[in-house]
């Protein structure tokens, strides 16, 4: 069995942090949202793994490598444009052959891995095998209905209407009969070979197709809220740690992990919360739900429930919430005359000023 990790895409939503890089690779508590599944996808006892990339696949393949590192074999697949998940499937045909594959949707965190499901579909071996999470907005996923017995019935993407709150989880399991269904639909109104379609190709044709509907948390952190969800659900499994080094005035509370090499003056760190490995505070509170990521600098400032990446400095700055900071960036407090905001934002930044 093999394993597909789709990590293409154009991530429109995540804009600007997506113009420069992939978001596959923003980190949740401190590591990349990819790595979560690549564990999964090994955990499962699956080393052969398909790493479909697009425009962003230097910066994934330089993280990536060949996959030994997280003790699997990696091979590439080039999408050139992200025409869609079953689109996907096609430009990997030869490297996924007539083998069974799991599908894994890059920027997806799935509670508890996927070896269950993986060990289920080995013993029922239907041709294809969806996972289902009840949703309070059902409206933003593909959606199943399912019959009276279970059974899926019709998969509808982002129906305006659901007639169901059971949104499609990104972990995919199918045998080779996807292929073929994959290449007989046609594109949908988004101009996109739809993954949901292929499935419903499979079932109008009497395909066994079986779901399981998850307990637990499933993200998809293709949106600013559901990557700083991501974050908290991450943070609050964490244990505390302290491998970096706190000053006299300094001190941590609760689940806290301060990477090695990270060093607080004069600073609290209120967790969960994870302070990355060379980053400094100085004078600085940090609250609950924030991740800041390695190499960065946090000076006279105070924020909580947020994502920093790597680099990034914030000085002066009462007080920072709900926010996603990109890799390199500044944010402070100018002592120029007259006094005023000076910005400069990439396309689609969103700001909140007070
Ligand atoms: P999506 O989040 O559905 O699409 P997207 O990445 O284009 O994002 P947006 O809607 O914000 O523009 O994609 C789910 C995952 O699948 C994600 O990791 C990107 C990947 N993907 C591909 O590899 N190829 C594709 O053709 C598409 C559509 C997505």
């Amino acid at each position: 069995m093999k394993a597909l990790v789709l990590s293409g895409g154009a991530g429109t939503r995540l804009r600007p942090i997506t113009h420069t890089s992939a978001k596959q690779l923003v980190p949740v508590g401190n590591k990349p949202i990819l790595e979560f599944g690549l564990e999964a996808i090994r955990d499962a006892g699956i080393t052969d793994v398909g790493l479909v990339v697009g425009e962003t696949g230097e910066e994934i393949r330089a993280h990536v490598g060949d996959g030994s590192h997280f003790g699997l074999a990696v091979t590439y697949v080039h999408q050139p444009q992200p025409l869609g998940l079953a689109h996907a499937v096609l430009t990997a045909a030869d490297y996924l052959g007539d083998d069974d594959f799991v599908m894994y949707l890059g920027d997806n965190l799935i509670a508890g891995g996927i070896t269950a499901f993986v060990d289920q579909f080995r013993e029922r071996r239907p041709s294809a095998q969806i996972l289902l999470a009840r949703v309070r907005d059902p409206e933003r996923f593909g959606v199943a209905e399912l019959d009276a017995e279970g059974n899926v019935d019709r998969l509808v993407e982002k129906p305006p209407r659901p007639r169901s709150d059971l949104a499609l989880v990104g972990v995919y399991l199918f045998s080779h009969a996807v292929l073929e269904a994959a290449r007989s639909i046609e594109p949908s109104a988004r101009g996109e070979l739809e993954i949901t379609d292929a499935i419903q190709w499979l079932i109008d044709r009497g395909y066994k197709v079986h779901s399981q509907v998850i307990a637990g948390w499933w993200k998809d952190t293709g949106k600013l809220y559901d990557l700083l969800e991501a974050n908290r659900i991450v943070l609050d499994g964490y244990e505390a740690r302290v491998d970096g080094t706190l000053d006299a005035d300094s001190e941590v509370q609760g689940r806290v992990v301060v990477e090695e090499g990270a060093r607080l003056s004069n600073s609290f760190v209120r967790g969960p919360a994870i302070i990355g490995r060379g980053t400094r505070l100085v004078n600085t509170f940090v609250g609950p739900y924030t991740s800041i990521y390695h190499s960065c600098v946090v000076q006279d400032s105070e924020i909580e429930h947020s994502v920093v990446l790597e680099q990034s400095s914030i000085r002066d700055v009462r007080r920072l919430e709900d926010s996603l900071i990109g890799k390199q960036v500044e944010v402070g407090v100018s002592g120029r005359k007259p006094r005023a905001y000076r910005l400069m934002l990439g396309d689609h930044s969103r700001v909140g000023l007070i």
